[in-house]
């Protein structure tokens, strides 16, 4: 099994489900050309994404990673009539590209692309009373997935989902030895879903045009939010 079996896997099914749309095309193409790196969610994950999100009726949402938008695209289009979506970024390059994809798509209506290291903004989301959320995606660096996880968690309602991406890392994450710090993190932050009764939680491994990485998912029975 290879890298390009994976990647021809995803076109076959994308070429099926996950029909081209000019505004997320632009969003990667614009990103691209912008030099930001290609770590988007694939399509298909994309929607994967947006179907859950659908599938809770989420209103409100918070991504943490912003990048160019991509996902923040994917996600804002699950809301319904009303529906608000913010998302955090820390590299103002990133958040001027994603601000315009969001706003091609149709969608500035609805999202705001917060910047700001999310260790900092996270905390000013609650002193300005915004939240509780009904879905939340982290996404930035791997390193503080654990604290992303922890404040998310006070900021979603029972019912609520958190997805956190890059959760396998080719498998390094089942390395015990291993000193990289985003395994470290990612780590750290199965070892908080272990010990922590708020949620109940699982995580499925993929393989993709992504390469071989993985999904957390966890669902908020109880919290200091809603
Ligand atoms: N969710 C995006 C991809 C995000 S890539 C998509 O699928 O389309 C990760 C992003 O997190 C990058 O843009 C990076 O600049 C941002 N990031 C890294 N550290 C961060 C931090 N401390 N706070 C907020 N964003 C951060
Ligand atoms: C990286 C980050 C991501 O969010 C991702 O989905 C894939 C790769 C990275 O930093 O390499
Ligand atoms: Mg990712």
């Amino acid at each position: 099994m290879s890298q390009d079996q994976w990647s021809a896997v995803d076109r076959y099914i994308t070429d099926r489900v996950v029909p081209g749309d000019p505004a997320l095309d632009a969003a990667l193409a614009d990103s691209a050309a912008a030099g930001l790196p290609a770590i988007a969610v694939a399509p298909n994950q994309g929607k994967f994404l947006q179907l859950l999100a659908r599938a809770i009726g989420a209103r409100s949402i918070l991504e943490i990673g912003t990048l160019g938008g991509y996902s923040t695209i994917w996600l804002a289009r699950a809301l319904p009539e009303g529906g608000r979506l913010i998302t955090l970024e820390s590299e103002p390059r990133h958040a001027d590209v994603a601000r315009a994809n969001i706003a091609r798509a149709g969608l500035a209506d609805r999202v705001e692309v917060r910047l700001g290291k999310a260790l900092e903004t996270l905390p000013r989301l609650r002193s300005e009373g915004l939240g509780p959320f009904d879905f939340v995606f982290i996404d930035a660096d791997k390193v503080s997935t654990p604290e992303y996880f922890v404040r998310s968690l006070d900021l979603t309602r029972p019912g609520g989902l958190i997805v956190v991406d890059n959760v396998v890392r080719k498998g390094a994450v089942a390395d015990s030895g291993s000193e990289d710090p985003s395994v470290l993190g990612v780590r750290r932050f199965y070892e908080m879903l272990a010990a922590e009764p708020r949620v109940s939680a699982t995580a499925i491994q993929t393989v993709g045009s992504k390469g071989y990485d993985g999904f957390a998912i966890a669902l908020v029975l109880r919290s200091e939010a809603g």
